[in-house]
């Protein structure tokens, strides 16, 4: 039987597991997909187990997507490119690092049919997975992207990395087509103090639990198209699905309404 886990810290939100048992079950996969809370000595242990097959494939999720590096063999274009790993397989005898996140930003936008071609997008926050959508979106070559974040040092570490983003300082806003809430504020229901005074643009929220965020609610008030991270999410875990087990999920009703 194969075994998988994500590992983070803490675990326990995580709706991984529900979405991996579900395909493994449809897929009929002799396979178990569970959640492990870890320390950051426990990772190297854990990894190991990768070797002598006692785990087939580890999702990474926050503190850990840039500290397992150091304990693998490998990774991937994208783990390199973005310092962040959110998937963990082994091909022949070696351990890889991948990050489906760039990939499951990428087909969840084109889900909706948001096309970035071109556009200008403002991303707000620097936090683990805000690497991840630059990339995405220097890939599916957006225009101009502009990043702003509460505190100025950690948009210098990104723009160290990706040197094609534009610095914009705290408070102030500039013109964009689409902007992206990549902070955690949100999740409990607080409001980011920024004001958006604008409509006919696109808002995007990386978070997905409340489903509309107040920064989605008063966009949509003003007349904006809203988006939040639901498909991100779900299409991260597909890719990571397809590189463990070589079948690619369809995304339909069903699985769509596993995520709440
Ligand atoms: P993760 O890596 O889990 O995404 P994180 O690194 O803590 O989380 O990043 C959270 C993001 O939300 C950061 O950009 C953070 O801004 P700071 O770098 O200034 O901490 C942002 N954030 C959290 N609370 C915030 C608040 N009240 N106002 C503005 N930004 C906030």
């Amino acid at each position: 039987m194969k075994k998988f886990f994500v590992i983070g810290n803490p675990i326990n939100h995580s709706l991984s597991p529900e979405l991996h048992n579900f395909w493994l079950e449809k897929y009929g996969i002799n396979g178990s997909y569970g959640k492990v809370k870890l320390e950051e000595d426990d990772l190297q242990d854990f990894i190991q187990k990768m070797r002598n097959d006692e785990i087939h494939g580890i999702n990474v999720t926050v503190p850990f997507k840039n500290k397992v590096i150091k304990y693998l063999d490998k990774s991937s274009l994208e783990a390199e490119k973005t310092g962040s790993v959110n998937t963990i397989y082994k091909n022949k005898q070696d351990i890889i690092g991948h990050n489906t996140d760039v990939a499951g930003f990428e087909l969840g936008l084109r889900h909706t049919k948001i096309n970035v071609l071109k556009k200008s997008v403002f991303i707000i926050g620097a936090g683990g997975v805000v690497p991840s959508i630059i990339y995405s979106l220097l890939n599916m070559g957006c225009q101009k992207i502009m990043l702003t974040n509460r505190t100025k040092e950690k948009t210098e570490e990104l723009k160290k990395k990706f040197k094609e983003i534009k610095i914009i300082k705290w408070g102030k806003m500039p013109d964009f087509d689409i902007v992206i809430n990549a902070t955690s504020v949100g999740l409990k229901g607080d409001t980011l103090k920024l004001n958006f005074d604008v409509k006919d643009k696109i808002f995007y929220d990386v978070i997905y639990n409340p489903k509309e965020t107040e920064f989605l609610k008063n966009a949509k008030n003003k007349g904006n198209k809203i988006e939040n991270g639901k498909l991100m999410f779900i299409y991260q875990a597909n890719q990571s699905f397809s590189i463990w087990n070589n079948v690619i999920p369809k995304i339909d009703e069903e699985v769509l309404k596993i995520i709440p």
